[in-house]
């Protein structure tokens, strides 16, 4: 498919910040769905103002971090654990971002930063691998200002965990999957802390379409999941999407 080919099958009249990218370069970078979508989706319903201090915690190539500095004119902590930070800031080189956005290696677990620094948190496609347990958001609020800002977007499911997975979502069912919740879960989990006031939780628009779409074109340059995108078609929209939070600190 030609760079051509795939701008055309990647622009979606939903996400226009996003169709201003190299589609090649954000399937190159890839770690799952879009993520220019995800973080144009979590931003339809969270206001970064300019000027502002960002973790994007969990930001794996950084590809979201760049795209919220340069959009929404805010200087970014691009933290993660997986990827190289050396890589990382080769990327944001060369996206002309350095000064913006800043590299960081850490777990989410031990951040090496100061308490109250940021005016904002976000996480895309991340936080469910690091922020199921109750004391965590406890711990990740130390790390925000008074008011500051929560937004999360992630893989999840419509409905409560305790339920009985459908055949098709049986076969992968495992610690992975277990972590792809509800938005009533997540604000529960959330709440019941008193840390927080919940401003937004459901799920993304689209976000099983888009999803769907996205594999279905990844997987026609050969970086496609095919696991992710037999379970999504067999779904056929009717649990699975991109669960979405916003909060702010009380
Ligand atoms: C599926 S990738 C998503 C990356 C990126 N945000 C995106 O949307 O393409 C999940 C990321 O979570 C990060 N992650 C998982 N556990 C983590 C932890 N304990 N602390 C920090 N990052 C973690 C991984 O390093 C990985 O890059």
């Amino acid at each position: 498919m030609s760079n051509e080919l795939l701008r055309e099958a990647l622009t979606l009249d939903r996400y226009p910040r996003s169709n201003t990218y190299d589609q090649q370069w954000v399937v190159d970078n890839l770690m799952g769905p879009h993520p220019l979508w995800s973080a144009e989706g979590l931003m339809q319903v969270m206001t970064l103002e300019p000027g502002m201090r960002v973790l994007d915690l969990g930001c794996g190539t950084a590809l979201t971090s760049i795209f919220l500095a340069r959009e929404y004119d805010v200087e970014v902590w691009a933290t993660d654990l997986w990827v190289d930070p050396t890589e990382n800031w080769r990327r944001i080189q060369d996206a002309g971002a350095a000064g913006r956005v800043h590299p960081i290696q850490s777990d989410a677990h031990k951040l090496p930063f100061a308490h109250g620094f940021f005016d904002a948190v976000v996480s895309i496609g991340a936080y469910n691998y690091f922020g199921t347990g109750v004391d965590y958001l406890a711990y990740l609020t130390e790390f925000l200002r008074p008011n500051g800002l929560l937004g999360v977007i992630a893989p999840g499911i419509r409905t409560a965990p305790d339920f009985t997975p459908p055949a098709y979502l049986a076969d992968r069912w495992g610690p992975d999957l277990c972590t792809w919740l509800p938005p009533d879960w997540w604000q529960r989990l959330w709440e019941r802390t008193n840390l927080v006031t919940v401003d937004t939780a459901d799920m993304l628009p689209h976000g099983w379409t888009d999803w769907l779409h996205w594999l279905q074109t990844c997987a026609k340059v050969d970086r496609g999941y095919e696991p992710d995108q037999r379970m999504l078609e067999a779904d056929e929209g009717n649990l699975l999407g991109l669960t979405r939070l916003v909060a702010h600190r009380n």
